[in-house]
């Protein structure tokens, strides 16, 4: 379940990709990646801009073994969990005001980030700062504060499709039900663009999986995320 970005299409005989800003690491990605095999894939990557690249696969598809060949290493594993937009349930954290992201808060937003997304392979690979500070007004992008205006969480997904690829409650907030209002927040703005379903990638070795399966949301297949570094 890919997200349907449309960046520019690199094709080769039996290969082919698209190539956007990759969410989870620096790099660019190759959205869609396919190839019938070793040979075609060279002859796709002989085409791209120079590394880093990065992809989204299947676990137990053969690309794996093909990018691993070929000087990929996988940086993170996990579930894409997904579930419809409507009926997701309400936020209930007691002093949290919800608000959309601006970027004059870029600096309390990247020391929150840090704290939040600690040991997240995808935070690893972005490094800090993400770029996600320059969010405002791209997709739905929400963050939690408490009374004093500090930052406690953020996130941030596509639209319309949903994809929600940045998530994050500082630890001294967690399980106070920010994590929840936040998808609520970004719930309601994916359904009002039209969107039918949450998608988010669980990232093994967080609390992502419980999260999100506490919130409704199934699991739809186990990817890999590889990353090929610069030379
Ligand atoms: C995942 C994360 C955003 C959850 O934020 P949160 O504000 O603590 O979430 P909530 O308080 O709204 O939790 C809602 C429910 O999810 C479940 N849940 C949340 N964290 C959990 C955990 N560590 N273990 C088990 N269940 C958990 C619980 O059922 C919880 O309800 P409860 O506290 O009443 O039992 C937070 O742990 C985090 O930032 N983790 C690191 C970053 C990350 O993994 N991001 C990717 C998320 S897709």
């Amino acid at each position: 379940m890919g997200t349907p970005h449309t960046g520019p299409s690199v094709t080769a005989d039996g290969a082919g990709c698209r190539l956007r800003p990759s969410p989870t690491a620096y790099a660019v990605r190759l959205e869609g990646l396919r190839a019938r095999d070793g040979a075609a894939l060279d002859a796709l990557l002989k085409q791209l801009p120079e590394p880093p690249w990065d992809a989204e696969v299947a676990v137990d598809d053969a690309l794996v073994g093909l990018l691993g060949q070929r000087g990929f290493e996988v940086y993170a594993k996990g579930a894409v969990m997904a579930r419809p937009v409507d009926g997701v349930p309400k936020g209930h954290a007691v002093g949290i005001e919800f608000v959309p992201y601006r970027n004059d808060w870029a600096e309390a937003f990247t020391l929150a980030e840090t704290a939040a997304m600690e040991g997240v392979a995808a935070f690893r690979e972005l490094g800090s700062p993400s770029g996600y500070e320059w969010g405002e007004g791209q997709g739905a992008f929400w963050i939690a504060r408490d009374a004093k205006g500090r930052l406690l969480g953020f996130a941030h997904a596509d639209l319309p499709d949903g994809w929600i690829d940045w998530l994050g409650v500082v630890p001294d907030a967690r399980r106070q039900g920010i994590g929840r209002g936040l998808i609520a927040a970004v719930a309601r703005q994916v359904g009002e663009a039209s969107g039918t379903h949450l998608v988010a990638f669980a990232e093994d070795g967080t609390a992502a999986a419980a999260f999100l399966g506490r919130l409704g949301f199934t699991e739809r297949g186990r990817r890999a995320l590889l990353i090929r570094r610069a030379a």
